[in-house]
């Protein structure tokens, strides 16, 4: 037990996948892995372990932001063991070449700042996702004839977002979307020597003002969830 993960030594499997909705974490877990159990539900972030194709798989809800994920990644690398963490989660798309329910791959996350900030001080650190992760992931959406992007993405720290200019600097950088996790995901992982990734799938467009409904937003889910599954044990 640690102070967030309830779950036993042993009960959280080397291999994470993180959505940031404690419901998703259920719903995959439930959809997608074989005798998925409870292995946490402290604050309702639930957290499930079962096996894919035979393979140990934990799914942990994260919670939104950075401070929230950041205390379930160092939790789950530091005191159990965790190698290969992978974000599942929606973004924002950046460039009007990326459409609604595109599937990107997030080679690296920019930011304003991140919780590792305070170690890092006045190093522009470069986050960026593990080099066979992100091929394996490439490889899986083609052969599933996913619409697949890979690049760079910005991690905000906020969803309300009243400074416009930063999100147009981004897109004119090249920026593909925005989401709020992937930076600390990346640079906790460096740290401790783990592998990661953030698969995510385009919920909306920030310069359509587009959004997926509700219903569709599950279906592109799983073929996130199955992209993610495919690259971690590839
Ligand atoms: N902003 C930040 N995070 C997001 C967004 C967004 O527009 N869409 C999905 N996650």
């Amino acid at each position: 037990m640690t102070i967030h993960i309830g779950a036993d030594p042993g009960d959280i499997a080397e291999t994470v996948l993180m959505p940031g909705d404690p419901y998703r974490a259920r719903w995959a877990a439930e959809t997608f892995l074989e005798s998925p159990r409870r292995v946490n539900e402290v604050r309702g972030m639930f957290g499930y372990t079962g096996t894919w194709q035979g393979h140990p798989v934990t799914i942990q809800g994260s919670g939104m932001g950075m401070p929230s994920l950041s205390i379930y990644a160092n939790e789950l690398i530091r005191d159990y063991g965790a190698k290969t963490l992978i974000r599942i989660g929606s973004c924002g798309a950046m460039q009007s070449h990326v459409k609604l329910r595109d599937v990107i791959l997030a080679m690296t996350a920019s930011s304003i700042s991140t919780p590792s900030r305070g170690i890092l001080r006045e190093l522009a650190f470069a986050p960026c996702a593990d080099w066979g992760l992100l091929k394996a992931a490439w490889d899986a959406a083609q052969a599933k004839w996913t619409m697949v992007h890979a690049g760079g993405i910005y991690s905000s720290d906020v969803f309300y977002d009243e400074r416009p200019d930063l999100n147009e600097q981004m897109t004119r950088h090249g920026i593909l979307a925005v989401e709020m996790e992937a930076a600390e995901l990346y640079t906790v992982a460096a740290r401790h020597g783990a592998r990661a990734l953030a698969v995510l799938t385009v919920s909306d467009h920030l310069l359509t003002g587009e959004a997926l409904p509700a219903a569709d937003r599950e279906n592109s889910f799983g073929e996130m969830v199955e992209i993610a599954l495919a690259a971690a044990f590839a």
